[in-house]
């Protein structure tokens, strides 16, 4: 497997291109399963689980062109997505496995073929994720499901219709299933306490040019009202707010001066006061986002993470590898998932002194970092790591850098340009 090596202490310097949202483009392409028109999706960004996707849609009769064209200046993929026919309505245990978001084809089919059979997803090792919102939602919309030997065999003979579906608490993933679902189902759903996650309002907005009826995009409660069938659209992407913040941190952690091109600060609102009270200026400029430190040292902060609006569960990692040299202490509480701290070990490896009680993780600044081998288990952790390195003094290799690549596009290419010492070695190097 791939490793990361990098040598720490030099500030990042330059601008980075933000690319298309993963977490947007991933729900985007299972829309496409809804229409036996063309559905193309500009400003994708090239991913491991962009591919893993199209795989799997693939299986299932989608024909996939990718056009290849650059979007607006930045690196940007255009894929057209035709599911003319559905072949297939099983999501197979070999393709499923290697991505949780693989669940969202799940809505779709159910909404368009009346019958979906779906592995149980995987994904990063995160706490236990389980899919029951996904499935009590479509049970309601009329659904009969049952699970066996590891999949969702779900089917819905008259067709679905609308219901009321009121979560518990807040699921992007389940709120994009069943959004997509009600789409194609008869009458009215209402999706009360629905996540409001930018990439959720992405979706929404392209249903829409499809032909959906969506009432209250960006709200706690949307209305659909089913049509019998949506058409083909264009739709872009939009930028990714975790990677943005990723380069923020990183950017800040190594006292460095970037421009983040294509960046949306509104995407980012809550992380951005928190980093400007740790100390991190951020400033809107015509390209993007300029990121610096306002006067030398980096202050600790607490942070909780939230839903949308809230702070993002997926910039706590880099958040706390942002703390570990800041001057006075952080606290940093998990709400969204219970087992999302795989990265304070291997940050206490590098010098970081954290203390975990529970969900909260105490972080106290240290002078300096020092490099050390790490190794993660996902995706924002492994990140976290490299964020880590590239302040650290000496020689940090992150292993089983297999994680980054589901998640960051040329990771080690943006930072290299902006001046950093990193690079890839090859499994067999
Ligand atoms: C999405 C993001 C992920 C992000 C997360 C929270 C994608 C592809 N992934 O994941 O990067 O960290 O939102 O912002 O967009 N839960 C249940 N039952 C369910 C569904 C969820 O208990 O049926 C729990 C989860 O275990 C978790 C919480 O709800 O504790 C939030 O999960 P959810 O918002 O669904 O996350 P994902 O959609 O999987």
């Amino acid at each position: 497997m791939d490793k990361m090596r990098i040598r720490g202490g030099k500030p990042l310097r330059g601008s980075i291109a933000v690319s298309g949202a993963k977490n947007a483009a991933l729900p985007l392409m299972t829309a496409s399963l809804l229409t036996d028109e063309t559905l193309t999706l500009s400003n994708l960004p090239h991913l491991v689980d962009i591919s893993t996707l199209a795989n799997l849609l693939s299986q299932h009769g989608v024909t996939i062109s990718m056009d290849g064209q650059a979007n607006g200046g930045h690196t940007g993929n255009v894929l057209s997505l035709t599911a003319g026919r559905i072949v297939s309505t099983t999501a197979p245990y070999d393709l499923v496995r290697k991505m949780r978001a693989s669940v969202l084809v799940l809505g779709p089919l159910l909404a368009r073929e009346r019958q979906a059979r779906v592995s149980l997803p995987g994904g990063c090792a995160i706490g236990s994720r389980p899919v029951d919102l996904h499935i009590k939602g479509l049970q309601a919309m009329g659904a009969r499901i049952e699970l066996s030997e590891g999949y969702i065999e779900a089917e819905a003979p008259q067709g679905l219709h609308g219901a009321e579906i009121v979560f518990p608490f807040v699921s992007v993933g389940a709120t994009e299933n069943l959004l997509m679902a009600a789409c194609l189902a008869r009458g009215e759903t209402r999706l009360v306490n629905a996540a409001r996650e930018p990439e959720v309002t992405d979706l929404a907005r392209c249903l829409v040019a499809m032909g959906a009826d969506i009432q209250g995009i960006g709200d706690e409660t949307m209305v659909v009202r089913g049509v019998d069938r949506l058409h083909g659209a264009h739709h872009a992407v939009i930028p990714d707010r975790i990677e943005t913040g990723t380069y923020v941190m990183a950017t800040a952690i190594t006292g460095g001066d970037v421009e983040l091109l294509g960046a949306e600060l509104e995407h980012l609102s809550a992380a951005v006061s928190v980093l400007e009270g740790a100390g991190v200026e951020i400033t809107a400029t015509n390209r993007g986002v300029r990121v610096r430190r306002a006067n030398g040292r980096l202050t600790g902060v607490d942070v909780m993470t939230e839903p949308f609006p809230g702070f993002p569960t997926d910039l706590q990692a880099q958040m706390m590898a942002l703390m570990t040299t800041a001057d006075g202490a952080s606290m940093i509480t998990e709400t969204i998932f219970e087992n999302r701290y795989m990265h304070v070990p291997e940050l206490r490896r590098m010098g970081a002194s954290i203390n975990l009680h529970g969900s909260s993780a105490m972080v106290r600044g240290v002078p300096a970092l020092r490099g050390a081998p790490v190794m993660a288990t996902d995706l924002r952790a492994s990140v976290s790591l490299v964020i880590a390195g590239l302040a650290a003094e000496g020689e940090t290799v992150v292993n089983r850098i297999y994680h980054l690549d589901r998640g960051y596009e040329r990771l080690e290419e943006k930072l290299a340009a902006c001046g950093a010492d990193i690079e890839r070695i090859k499994e067999d190097a």
